[in-house]
């Protein structure tokens, strides 16, 4: 790609996610609302394939992994139990010159409101001292809007889990080790949300949690971190842009006894895109305490109880998608073409919203009609498109732009089609009846 900085970077892609359907801002007409997306169309397509890979990897891949959906609001004292009450705060300081709110501990990630080009850091204004802030949102629960009625939007999905520890392994009859892994909302009242979806106030969660015996607990970890990685490899992402990070004692949360980040080097810097977790005892010892419910599990060689330990996997989907759109984003120019460079998307064709767009040379000698029968056979199997509309050129650069890994087209040639694929461009004509066949050994 010829050379852009950073933030042109992410503009183009702000801009080709709102062009192309994969990400609005939320409530537009009423002139937005900061920090919350929508996703469109391809968007939808793309946060979907996201999450099937991480589910079929969790649970499908895992015979000792089980699945939850639990509910967003759950009891105020699980909150007290986990620690956000007190605990999931962050500082925040006024500036008295800009009168902006920023994180004391970002400063140096944030932008001065009077001097954009500056951080809060350097631009010279004077800060209020540091208080704390909560970041969960809180709501009312039934008629009253008094203390009595407050219940929190959860932070993580993870303590659905937890109160559902014993429920699960009951159920479907596992044993330790085991893990839950679910999907859904969280929602942080972040102080300072920004780069787009990246740092939202709601956004989705994919999170497991594996239940194991103390003492196997940092092995665990270790192992998870590998299989974690691999499956951001298996999305097609960069290695050289895939890094783990470990936590300094500071920068530990406050149920963690250990931590690693995953992180990908975005246009904005290294950046954390999924956290692993050695929880220890703390979130089940702690429900077990304020619960006064016994959450622990007998162990048949030592004929004694023990509270587990947690390790959790814990990514943010909105967040893998930003990552595969700013890894996927490409800019190529091409010899006397003079409509501009060819954007195209090189998503991995797993993970593409559509996975192959039909298209009718012209739009009469019966050529809509047979493409028309490839598009019944293809839909069958994957989400397709059919373009009929502008030059055949203008319709392959729409599925560039969309990530979509193949373009059929049909001629005149009857019994044949071309097949063009996305980042080579290279075209192979093959049999009209073999399709679904070739495509298959791309996609499955
Ligand atoms: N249960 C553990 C937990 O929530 P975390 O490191 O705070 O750990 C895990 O969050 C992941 O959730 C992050 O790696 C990130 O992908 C995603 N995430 C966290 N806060 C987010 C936010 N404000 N906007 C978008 N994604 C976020």
């Amino acid at each position: 790609m010829a050379s852009v900085t950073s933030s042109e970077l992410m503009a183009k892609i702000v801009s080709l996610c709102k062009r192309r359907g994969f990400i609005f801002q939320s409530s537009e007409i009423y002139g937005g609302l900061n920090s919350c997306y929508d996703y469109g169309p391809l968007g939808a397509e793309l946060k979907n394939n996201l999450k099937q890979s991480w589910m079929n990897a969790m649970v499908r891949e895992h015979d000792n992994i089980e699945g939850l959906d639990s509910s967003i609001l759950m009891h105020p004292k699980i909150w007290e139990a986990s620690g956000h009450v007190a605990n999931f705060v962050d500082p925040l300081v006024d500036c008295k010159t800009c009168k902006g709110r920023f994180r004391a501990d970002q400063l140096e990630m944030a932008t001065c409101g009077l001097k954009p080009s500056k951080t809060p850091k350097t631009c010279g204004g004077e800060f209020t001292e540091a208080r704390s802030f909560n970041l969960m949102f809180k709501t009312f629960m039934g008629a009253l809007e008094d203390q009595s009625a407050v219940v929190y939007l959860r932070p993580e999905t993870a303590q659905g889990i937890y109160v559902n520890f014993l429920n699960v392994m009951s159920t479907s009859r596992q044993k330790i080790p085991f893990g839950i892994a679910q999907i859904g909302k969280a929602f942080r009242n972040e102080i300072t949300p920004g780069n787009f979806i990246f740092r939202t106030r709601e956004f989705e969660q994919m999170e497991m949690q594996y239940f194991v015996k103390p003492g196997q607990d940092e092995a665990e970890l270790e192992r998870w971190k590998e299989i974690r990685l691999k499956w951001h490899l298996d999305l097609g992402l960069k290695a050289n842009k895939l890094r783990f990070h470990q936590h300094g004692p500071k920068e530990l949360a406050h149920y963690a006894k250990a931590a690693f980040d995953i992180q990908y080097e975005f246009p904005f810097g290294w950046q954390e895109i999924e956290g692993l977790h050695n929880r220890s005892d703390f979130d089940l010892g702690n429900h077990q305490q304020a619960s006064s419910k016994k959450l622990g599990v007998f162990d048949e060689e030592t004929k004694s109880t023990y509270t587990p330990y947690i390790i959790e996997t814990s990514v943010g989907c909105d967040r893998v998608l930003l990552t595969t759109l700013v890894d996927a984003y490409d800019e190529e120019t091409m010899a006397g073409d003079d409509e501009g460079p060819r954007v195209v998307l090189r998503l991995s064709p797993k993970i593409a919203p559509v996975k192959a767009v039909v298209l009718p040379l012209m739009k009469k000698e019966g050529l809509p009609e047979r493409a028309e029968k490839i598009m019944a056979d293809l839909r069958k199997n994957w989400r397709v498109q059919y373009d009929e509309s502008g030059s055949i050129g203008k319709r392959y650069r729409r599925a560039d732009e969309a990530g979509t890994p193949f373009a059929i087209t049909v001629d005149q040639e009857a019994g044949t089609v071309t097949v063009r694929e996305r980042d080579s461009m290279k075209q192979e004509r093959i049999s009209e009846s073999n399709v679904v066949e070739y495509l298959r050994k791309f996609l499955n």
